[in-house]
């Protein structure tokens, strides 16, 4: 049976549950980011730098049945812009695609009491990552939000030829408090 992603305020044994990333997680963040190219893999250190110092701007979302994650998301806030919430990556494995899980990831972190005062989403997109543009876009379009966007990493300048131009977008300004999903457990 697929599991169900729907807001729930009862959670079922098939609902996913989020929650702030621990430092232990951090073999398993590894492991699904491997899974989901074109992601960039980072290293271990980092997915674990991710886990300890910037669990209050990281999410992962996982079901008790299941060792591997489901989703995650890594962020933190632009130091000198610490009203804007930097998404470096965002994951879902393969199979629970689909069903709104990166939404809802994104929802439930910016529904963290910790982050209300965050007005903007600022991600960075290669040209050919359909999967992301649809995601941004959708998730800007579901909420009403605007996107700026604007060449930030450039293929040549900055990559020196070895990585596509990233694109810079940013999404908002968000709503003053941005509201929690129900159901699905803790933030
Ligand atoms: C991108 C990714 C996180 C989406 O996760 P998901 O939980 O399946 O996403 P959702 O079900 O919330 O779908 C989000 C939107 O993207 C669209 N989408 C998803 N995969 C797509 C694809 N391969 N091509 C085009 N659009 C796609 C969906 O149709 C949906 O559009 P909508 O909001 O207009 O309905 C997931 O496919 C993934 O992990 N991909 C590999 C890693 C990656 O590219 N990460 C960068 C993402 S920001």
């Amino acid at each position: 049976m697929n599991a169900s992603y729907s807001s729930n305020e009862n959670p079922s044994p098939d609902t996913p549950t989020f929650r702030k990333p621990r430092p232990e997680d951090g073999p398993r963040v590894t492991r699904l980011i491997a899974r989901c190219p074109p992601l960039d893999p980072n290293s271990a250190y980092c997915n674990l730098l991710q886990c300890t110092h910037f669990a209050d701007t990281c999410i992962l979302a996982e079901h008790p049945n299941e060792d591997e994650l489901l989703g995650w998301i890594s962020g933190y806030r632009i130091p000198n812009a610490p009203d804007k919430l930097f998404v470096w990556q965002v994951a879902v494995a393969e199979t629970a695609r689909g069903r709104g899980l990166a939404g809802r990831l994104l929802e439930r972190l910016l529904a963290r009491p910790g982050l209300n005062d965050v007005r903007f989403i600022v991600t960075t997109i290669t040209p050919d990552n359909d999967a992301s543009w649809a995601f941004f876009r959708g998730f800007a379009a579901r909420h009403g939000y605007s996107i700026a966007e604007r060449p930030l990493f450039e293929k040549e300048r900055h990559f020196a030829g070895r990585h596509e131009t990233e694109w810079e977008l940013t999404i908002g300004p968000l709503s003053a408090v941005h509201s929690a999903p129900s159901g699905g457990n803790t933030p």
